[in-house]
């Protein structure tokens, strides 16, 4: 089950776990078009995909989307919490609604989805979050995101706690990734942002990101719990 299945890292994280030999209850928000093409590309892997529409700010809207869901999909091996929203704001002029927002997308929806949806993870389950290199190294144009994901690094943490031995939950932060959200986000940036920051000297391709998550969730990962995994092509070594 794959939240922001509708583009981006989400999209390619679906595609792939359909590659790997999953089928995939792919989340969306608003953009229905970007679900049905993730649709066909798990079904072009031969694998079967559900739809799950909800927005992820709407606890009540979260809660009857997973009891629909119970009609045709009775367990959940692998969460996968990737919807997102970034906003470049200055810290000094970001609205308190604006603010309010993008914690509730980034936080607090994540963590009403692994409420609903807990129930249904099977034993050897695993969760994964999709928080964001702005967790660790702050973020002076988008303080909220960065809050929101730093907040995320943490409920993984305590997620863990709650749901060993049972559910394995760990966390990818990645850096910047060529994506509808990435491109926004690198428009407002250095344009020599590669160079002076990255040990890689680019921005990630989604499958990059996707391809850890999905090793995340798989039994490869199977004593790991609790971590943050940093893909982010060397930005804390530069
Ligand atoms: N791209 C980067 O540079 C980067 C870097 C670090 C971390 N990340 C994180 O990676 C994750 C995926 O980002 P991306 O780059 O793939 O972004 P993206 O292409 O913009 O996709 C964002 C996804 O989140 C969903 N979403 C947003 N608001 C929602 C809402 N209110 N309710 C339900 N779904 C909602 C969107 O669904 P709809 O459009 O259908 O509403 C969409 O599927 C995010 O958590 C992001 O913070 C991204």
């Amino acid at each position: 089950m794959v939240t922001g299945a509708s583009s981006g890292i989400g999209a390619e994280t679906a595609r792939v776990f359909a590659e790997e030999g999953a089928d995939v209850v792919l989340c969306y928000g608003k953009n229905q078009a970007g679900a049905q093409e993730t649709a066909q590309a798990v079904q072009a892997a031969g694998r079967k995909a559900w739809f799950c529409q909800f927005d992820i700010r709407l606890s009540g809207e979260i809660r009857q989307a997973v009891s629909r869901l119970t009609a045709s999909v009775k367990g959940i091996d692998a969460l996968v919490l990737c919807a997102g929203q970034n906003r470049i704001t200055p810290l000094i002029n970001i609205p308190s609604h604006e603010w309010e927002n993008i914690i509730n997308i980034n936080l607090n929806g994540p963590f009403y989805l692994l409420q609903a949806v807990a129930p249904l993870l099977r034993d050897g389950g695993a969760v994964i979050t999709v928080a964001s290199v702005a967790a660790h190294t702050g973020a002076p144009h988008h303080a909220h995101y960065a809050a929101a994901k730093a907040g995320l690094v943490n409920l993984t943490k305590s997620a863990a706690r709650a749901l060993a031995p049972r559910i394995r939950v760990n966390c990818i932060a990645p850096g910047i990734t060529v994506t509808p959200m990435g491109v926004e986000t690198t428009a407002a940036m250095d344009p020599d942002y590669t160079r002076k920051n990255l040990l890689l000297q680019r921005y990630a391709a989604p499958e990059e990101i996707a391809r850890w998550i999905v090793f995340t969730a798989s039994p490869a990962a199977g004593f790991m719990t609790g971590a943050t995994i940093d893909i982010n092509g060397g930005r804390f070594l530069r």
